[in-house]
């Protein structure tokens, strides 16, 4: 079977590890870019709590339920045919009980995520053993948790001092044993994630943590410039698809207005419907 076709298992992340190949991982909320970043052989699609900022428009990922999770990953998963889907767990729905993390989680992959994502290490290494002798691959996040916010006093790099290093490493470590198969880095120095890349079996995927992870996540709507709000410093933009989506909708807008659009001419013979296959 072609490269470009094999689902991507998560056993195939740690062998990746193994043979010193990147893994690519974007940020996804629905079908339609599901399909394109599926096309363009993304290996892990996060239906990510990002969502709360980028798609609800709220500051921080707090108010994001496990219904708009959910939703969105049956939404991803439709529509990814090789990619890992993984879904993040939202805040306060594997924190408060075992039990509960487990149907929570259940109720991801039964929307059709491969895996979950929670924050935190040894916090919540119970949660992983838990959910990995459910069945659940768990993938972790440590370094900057964004469900922390305010614990952290705001979105600030995190594992500055060797004091704070050394407590992420022991983090690692926790969650590896506990059976998580990778971990996400979010804005750590990049010789702190140089130090638990090499330690660790299973592989990292950095955000903001330099370029020795194993892998790289990024927010698919800061990487493609659909963002027009605070984009962080660390972001490299592949593309300025908001501007451009802006020039089109003006030009519509100016053709309707103008009466240029729509033409007679392609009324005829076309097949009906909205343009969006109903
Ligand atoms: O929610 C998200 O998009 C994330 C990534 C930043 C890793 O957790």
């Amino acid at each position: 079977m072609a490269e470009s076709a094999k689902r991507i298992r998560v056993r195939h992340l740690e062998e990746k590890k193994q043979r010193g190949e990147k893994i690519a991982m974007l940020t996804v909320y629905d079908a339609t870019m599901a399909r394109l970043l599926d096309r363009a052989g993304i290996d892990v699609l996060l239906v990510g709590d990002s969502l709360g900022m980028v798609i609800e428009g709220h500051d921080s990922t707090l108010p994001v339920t496990l219904d708009a999770v959910r939703h969105h990953t049956q939404a991803v998963a439709r529509g990814a045919k090789r990619a890992l889907v993984v879904a993040d767990m939202p805040f306060l729905t594997y924190q408060v009980s075992r039990a509960e993390a487990v149907r929570n989680a259940g109720t991801l992959i039964q929307g059709g995520a491969a895996a979950v994502k929670l924050e935190g290490g040894r916090a919540v290494v119970e949660v992983i053993k838990r959910l990995a002798a459910s069945g659940i691959p768990v993938m972790g996040h440590l370094g900057l948790l964004p469900q922390h916010v305010h614990q952290l006093s705001g979105y600030r790099m995190q594992a500055r001092s060797q004091a704070d290093a050394d407590q992420l490493m022991e983090d690692a470590r926790a969650i590896e044993d506990a059976g998580a198969f990778s971990v996400v880095l979010e804005s750590i120095p990049a010789e702190v994630a140089r130090t638990v890349t090499q330690e660790l079996r299973i592989p990292t995927i950095g955000i903001g943590a330099g370029p020795f992870c194993d892998g790289q996540v990024l927010v698919s709507y800061d990487a493609f410039g659909l963002n027009d709000e605070f984009v962080p410093s660390f972001v490299k933009q592949y593309a300025n698809l908001g501007e451009q989506m802006v020039e089109a909708a003006r030009e519509y807008a100016e053709d309707v207005r103008c009466g240029k659009f729509p033409v007679l001419e392609r009324l005829a013979g076309g097949p009906a419907g909205n343009g969006s296959g109903k």
